[in-house]
């Protein structure tokens, strides 16, 4: 039997031969780009010997940012105020402006080229990469034992004297880092054995920001913070910070008599469950408290990022075929106006789009949050430790949270047994709501899930807590500042780091 024709086989073995010298060429392309990236990072030899007092710079890349997407600088900026670009600077203005898609990159606001008094800061520190605080009281030693200067004027990287270092870097890793910037600025060129570069990555995800997950890139910095504990060197998770004595301590937070005190007996609207058919409470199964109380279903929503990676709003819309949502945000079709106490909270009521970020939010969602049995706290998106307010302010209200978002939240919850209701844990959004009526019903089984608030936290919350509130004393900054002091010293800077990390205790 013949399959192919003699032409055919022919034809065949071309292929074959051709893919394979494809397949071998990209093979040898690959392998040549990750030995040349390992091969870029800066294994510097401590052995230079440099005088310990000289004053240490650290440019602060992130800055930029700042002034240009929040202060807008290049639209608001003063014309006289831009400079031209010299000569020695323009290879590094260049590869920042590409950073930043700054297209004309042949002046700049003078301030992002030249330092001053006006713009450099003093970065005080304690030996150990701590910020230093001025203490009122005298008898405390009253002088940071390091300090290293700030700013982010490109003329940081003009060479001084012969003793001069380059500075010290701090990126952020909202602006993609890409390879053709990696190797242009984060190579030798600009970097010296006693600069040290850090980077920092917080108040978003991973999956909106790929490469701060690159592991290969993570390599070319001394010092990473970021939120996830697989990634970086120091976790500094903010979205806790102001939530943390209320969740820690029993005393601080509600009890769950006083979670309760707020919830009463009512009519969802549109498919007439009762929630709680809870006897000694209310037997007449209206659907208010005694004042009218605003409060329509059992579930709280109010989220205004509607176009997620985790695809919030389309889990949403299926779970609302099931059970009453009250929405006060921007997604989804029922939106419902905020109560009048509501707007008081939030502060001015004009829709001034330049006004809306003043607003008291955090107010505004605690306050709801109170009165609902439940609020939604879905994530962005669905990352390893990737845990914002959305599951701490229903926790600190007195709500359970309906929560979806990282995939390990149970390392992360204060409570031993049942505190969210773990959208994860359900097939789909219909099971979801079916489980959770069964709980609005049951008042029982609904406290169970404010049980944790009468006992203390759990021993790995616990150590979290600790680890955080101990590295909120620390900075990127002084970390920096204190690595790149060692070197002076001529001692390894990774070990002075590797000692801190130590010290906070990585949980
Ligand atoms: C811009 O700066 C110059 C010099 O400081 C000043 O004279 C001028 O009034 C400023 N223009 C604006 C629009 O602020
Ligand atoms: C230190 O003293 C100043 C003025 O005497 C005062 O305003 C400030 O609140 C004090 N700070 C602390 C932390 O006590
Ligand atoms: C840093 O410390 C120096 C020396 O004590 C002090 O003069 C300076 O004001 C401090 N700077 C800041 C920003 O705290
Ligand atoms: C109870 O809900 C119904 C249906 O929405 C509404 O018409 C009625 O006014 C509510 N009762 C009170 C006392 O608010
Ligand atoms: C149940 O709630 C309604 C509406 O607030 C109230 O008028 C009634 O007195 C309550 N009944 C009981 C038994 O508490
Ligand atoms: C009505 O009830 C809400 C929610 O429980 C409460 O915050 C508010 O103070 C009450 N208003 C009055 C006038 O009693
Ligand atoms: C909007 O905000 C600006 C700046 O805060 C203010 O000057 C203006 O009066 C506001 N407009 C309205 C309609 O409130
Ligand atoms: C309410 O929940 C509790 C605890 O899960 C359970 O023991 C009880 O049977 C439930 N009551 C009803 C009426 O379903
Ligand atoms: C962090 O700093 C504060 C204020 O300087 C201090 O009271 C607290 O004890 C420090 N916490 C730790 C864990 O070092």
């Amino acid at each position: 039997m013949k399959y192919f024709s003699k032409r055919q086989r022919k034809l065949l073995w071309k292929a074959l031969c051709i893919s394979i010298v494809i397949t071998f060429i990209v093979y040898i392309f690959v392998i040549n780009y990750i030995v040349q990236l390992e091969e870029e990072i800066n294994l510097c030899e401590f052995d230079k010997h440099k005088s310990n007092d000289r004053i240490k710079y650290i440019f602060n890349l992130a800055y930029w940012r700042i002034l240009i997407y929040n202060e807008q600088i290049f639209l608001k900026e003063n014309q006289t105020l831009w400079c031209n670009i010299p000569n020695e600077l323009q290879l590094i203005s260049k590869t920042i402006c590409q950073i930043y898609n700054i297209h004309d990159c042949t002046r700049l606001p003078c301030r992002m080229i030249y330092s001053s008094p006006n713009t450099l800061k003093d970065v005080n520190c304690t030996y150990d990469g701590r910020v230093f605080k001025k203490n009122n009281d005298s008898s405390i030693q009253n002088q940071p034992d390091l300090t290293c200067k700030m700013d982010y004027s490109l003329d940081l990287f003009i060479k001084k004297s012969s003793d001069y270092s380059y500075p010290s870097m701090i990126v952020d890793a909202f602006i993609p880092l890409l390879t053709y910037e990696y190797k242009n600025i984060l190579n030798n060129k600009y970097r010296s054995c006693d600069s040290i570069w850090g980077m920092t990555f917080n108040f978003e995800s991973i999956s909106n920001y790929p490469w701060a997950a690159d592991r290969k890139k993570l390599k070319l910095f001394d010092v990473t913070f970021g939120y996830d504990r697989s990634l970086y060197d120091f976790i500094p998770h903010p979205w806790l910070y102001d939530y943390i004595e209320q969740i820690k301590s029993t005393s601080r937070r509600l009890s769950m008599q006083q979670a309760m005190n707020n919830k009463v007996p009512i009519n969802s609207i549109k498919h007439s469950d009762i929630y709680w058919t809870n006897k000694q409470m209310n037997s007449s199964g209206q659907n208010t408290t005694a004042n009218g109380s605003y409060v329509r279903s059992s579930i709280l929503w109010m989220n205004s990022n509607c176009n997620t990676k985790s695809q919030r709003t389309q889990y949403m819309e299926q779970l609302m075929k099931y059970i009453d949502v009250d929405n006060y945000g921007n997604c989804g079709s029922n939106k419902l106006p905020l109560p009048e106490h509501i707007i008081k909270i939030r502060g001015s009521n004009n829709q001034n789009s330049s006004d809306r970020s003043s607003y008291n939010w955090q107010g505004v969602k605690l306050a709801l949050a109170k009165d609902y049995l439940f609020t939604i706290a879905i994530e962005n998106s669905l990352d390893f430790d990737y845990i914002t307010e959305k599951l701490w302010q229903p926790l600190v209200a007195g709500s359970v949270p309906i929560y979806l978002g990282a995939p390990n939240i149970h390392d992360w919850l204060p409570c031993k047994t049942d505190c969210i209701i773990d959208l994860n844990k359900f097939k789909t959004p219909k099971d979801a709501a079916m489980h959770i009526k069964q709980v609005a019903v049951n008042k029982t089984l609904y406290e169970s899930y404010h049980k944790w608030r009468n006992e203390p936290v759990s021993l790995q919350f616990q150590s979290m807590l600790n680890y955080f509130s101990t590295v909120r004393n620390y900075s990127l900054e002084c970390i920096l500042c204190g690595m790149s002091k060692q070197v002076d010293q001529n001692k390894d800077p990774k070990e002075y780091k590797n000692k801190i990390i130590k010290t906070i205790r990585h949980f």
